[in-house]
């Protein structure tokens, strides 16, 4: 079968992590999609930059991702941030390309419009790198609890809050302090603030509420409430009624609407939230036949997040070879299976 060009717009963390992953297994997502997977270019910001532990030829390396874009069947988008994410994501879907985003902001800003070009062009739009990195927890939103109704998703999905509450539980840390500490280990931005100020968890939560109620939530519709204002005293307080402070992402049903709220909370520590720690996620999605569901995993970082968006670039790719709906079977169809005693 005809190779699938594969072009990935940035080569950042994530970007990185993608292209890596995707040179290492390539024979295995072959076998899944039904046709080779072949990188058409990556575009980065700058050339030049030793890029040699990403393992992939330098000469795909590129500057011109308007390019790029109208030589790919499918667009992996991890570059972030509105411009010149949403530009070239309309463009790719101009030329006949699918594409995959981890871009929660821009979901959450100008998702309607991404969605209605996908459609009008009959390509795929997958971003279940969006919101809680390597977690599945949109496909099961969009796909497995579409025959039932969704009434709440509750939970934590931003990793560098709770790493910076879970610093000041543990520790007695200030806020600054632990803000330092996530920095220092990599989860915190330099400019914090998207992440501290609640941005990037009420953006996730309008994705989540937007496909779990089947309706339009924009990041803006969201109620939001920072961590910046939680001090150690709060903290203190908390872990004396033996609860403990948590950044909650809350999407509600009623019959009157949709209420979606992102904002500190104190919750007991017999609750499993409360035992979420460091910079891991965890989502509870309640249906009413399903029940309540349990999500659990790691929220962010470059492999977690790379998981997530090579899932999607598998399905889109096998849409596109032949309208396949499950991963095919994968090369190691011939291991020989083991029996308890072997193992
Ligand atoms: N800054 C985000 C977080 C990264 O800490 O969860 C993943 O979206």
């Amino acid at each position: 079968p005809q190779p699938l060009r594969v072009a990935l717009l940035g080569a950042g963390v994530v970007g990185g992590a993608v292209a890596r992953l995707l040179t290492e297994h390539a024979d295995d997502m072959a076998a899944r999609v039904g046709a080779p997977l072949e990188i058409a270019g990556i575009a980065v910001r700058r050339a030049g930059r030793d890029r040699a532990a990403l393992g992939v030829d330098p000469a795909l390396f590129t500057t011109d991702a308007e390019d790029l874009v109208t030589r790919a069947d499918v667009v992996v988008e991890v570059i972030g941030g509105i411009e010149p994410a949403r530009s070239l994501i309309l463009r790719a879907m101009e030329h006949g390309a699918s594409v995959v985003t981890a871009n929660k902001a821009l979901l959450a800003e100008d998702g309607p419009a991404l969605y209605d070009a996908a459609a009008r062009h009959g390509v795929d739009l997958y971003y279940e790198a969006a919101v809680a990195g390597a977690i599945p927890l949109l496909r099961p939103l969009r796909e497995s609890l579409a025959g039932d109704e969704v009434r709440r998703v509750l939970g934590i999905v931003n990793g560098t809050t709770n790493y910076v509450l879970d610093k000041m539980d543990t520790t007695g840390a200030g806020f600054d302090d632990a803000v330092e500490q996530a920095q220092a280990l990599g989860y915190a931005e330099a400019d914090p603030t998207a992440d501290v100020e609640g941005f990037d968890a009420a953006a996730k939560a309008a994705i989540l509420a937007s496909l779990a109620f089947h309706t339009r939530v924009s990041g803006a519709d969201v109620y939001r409430e920072g961590i910046t204002e939680v001090t150690a005293a709060d903290v203190a307080a908390a872990r004396e009624m033996d609860a403990v402070v948590k950044l909650l992402a809350i999407c509600e049903r009623s019959d009157k609407g949709v209420s979606v709220r992102v904002h500190p909370a104190m919750i007991p520590r017999s609750h499993p939230l409360a035992g979420v720690r460091e910079a891991f996620n965890a989502v509870f999605v309640e249906a009413d036949a399903a029940g309540e569901l349990m999500f659990y995993g790691k929220g962010a970082g470059g492999d977690p997040t790379a998981s997530a968006v090579l899932g999607d670039l598998v399905a889109v790719a096998r849409h596109r070879v032949g309208g396949g709906l499950g991963p095919g079977e994968s090369s190691y169809a011939d291991l020989p299976v083991l029996t308890m005693g072997d193992a």
